[in-house]
């Protein structure tokens, strides 16, 4: 059942409406009453007159000092709790950007492992690989022309297996750490990474960039790399393009790199709601957002696709 109930101020209106009445009432009657002469009765009436004035304002007062009072202390509260807000905004900040900052220093420290590995690998496994085609080579000699056919054939299938190992080491170690990135930075990486991608697929990559001076942080040219390489990656699974560029320049504050296919194109939207175990996007925005930086897809089906990341030059 729908009670109904008194607003607390409408109650205090009556009850003051009700008490004035009364007063009126009660104190005309008290008055006349007296039978006093008419000029008393006018001071009287006087003085009542001014008895309910200051009551009136006494209560008035009261009402609305508490009425403020209130506000104030709903005021007060409001502050404090925005306050608070913001502390607890500005604690979160800074745990993200601890967070981001011990993030950069697992990928250098991954980083710095690859390159490592890469370097050992190109030092203990590559020298004695040449060292064993040398000797292959020295041994074919030695037998000379008298070799028989069926050892000809073995030392022929030996030389193709130990290219074929040569050739798988030096992927792994392209992978590990693109060969150039250190020596001669991130554009000639970009450009060894098109021309093994021509090589291997067929897909023609051009890549635009000069020396970007002064050097960016290893992480930074690292991550822009792996991104192209993603990106790329992706050109070739799914965008059926013939064509792609690749384009990084810098400017005093910030590297951009553009990625770009005349391909089947996509609808981004969809993808970025697909909750599918693709992670090739998913880990260029993550790789993007540990530098600080932005990522941009534009694409539609049927217009090929550009990729732009910004990132800052400074960590
Ligand atoms: N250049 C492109 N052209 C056409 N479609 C693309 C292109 N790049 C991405 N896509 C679309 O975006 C989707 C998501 O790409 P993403 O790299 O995240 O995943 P994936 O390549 O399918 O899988 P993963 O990278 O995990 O092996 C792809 O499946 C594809 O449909
Ligand atoms: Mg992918």
């Amino acid at each position: 059942m729908n009670s109904f109930r008194l607003r607390p101020e409408a109650g205090i209106a009556l009850a003051y409406l009700a008490f004035g009445a009364l007063w009126i009432l009660f104190s005309d009657q008290i008055v006349a009453s007296l039978a006093l002469s008419t000029a008393t009765i006018m001071q009287l009436q006087t003085y009542k007159g001014w008895l309910f004035v200051s009551a009136s304002a006494l209560l008035i007062f009261g009402l609305l000092r508490h009425a403020f009072s209130q506000e104030r202390l709903a005021q007060e509260r409001l502050l404090s709790k925005q306050a608070q807000l913001a502390g607890e905004i500005a604690e979160r900040l800074h745990a993200e950007e601890l967070l981001r900052r011990v993030s950069l220093r697992l990928a250098e420290a991954q980083e710095s492992e690859r390159l490592a590995l890469s370097k050992e690998l190109h030092d203990q496994v590559g020298q004695s690989l040449t060292a064993l085609g040398i000797n292959l080579n020295l041994i074919q000699a030695e037998i000379g022309p008298s070799i028989s056919p069926s050892l000809r054939a073995h030392f022929s299938s030996a030389s193709e297996l130990l290219q074929e190992i040569t050739d798988k080491i030096r992927d792994i170690m392209g992978e590990l750490h693109p060969p150039v990135l250190q020596n001669y930075g991130l554009a000639a990486a970009l450009r060894w990474l098109a021309e093994r991608i021509q090589r291997q697929t067929g897909l023609q990559v051009e890549v635009q960039g000069e020396i970007i001076e002064p050097r960016l942080p290893m992480v930074t040219a690292i991550s822009l790399f792996r991104i192209a390489r993603e990106a790329l990656n992706n050109v070739i699974k799914h965008a059926q393009a013939s064509r792609a560029w690749v384009r990084v320049e810098a400017t005093p504050e910030q590297v951009i790199l553009c990625i770009q296919d005349d391909g089947q194109g996509f609808d981004p939207a969809i993808t970025q709601n697909n909750q599918n175990s693709q992670w090739g996007l998913a880990t260029m925005r993550e790789r993007v957002e540990l530098l600080h930086g932005s990522m941009k897809i534009e694409s539609a089906p049927g217009e090929g696709t550009t990729i732009i990341v910004r990132v800052p030059r400074a960590l």
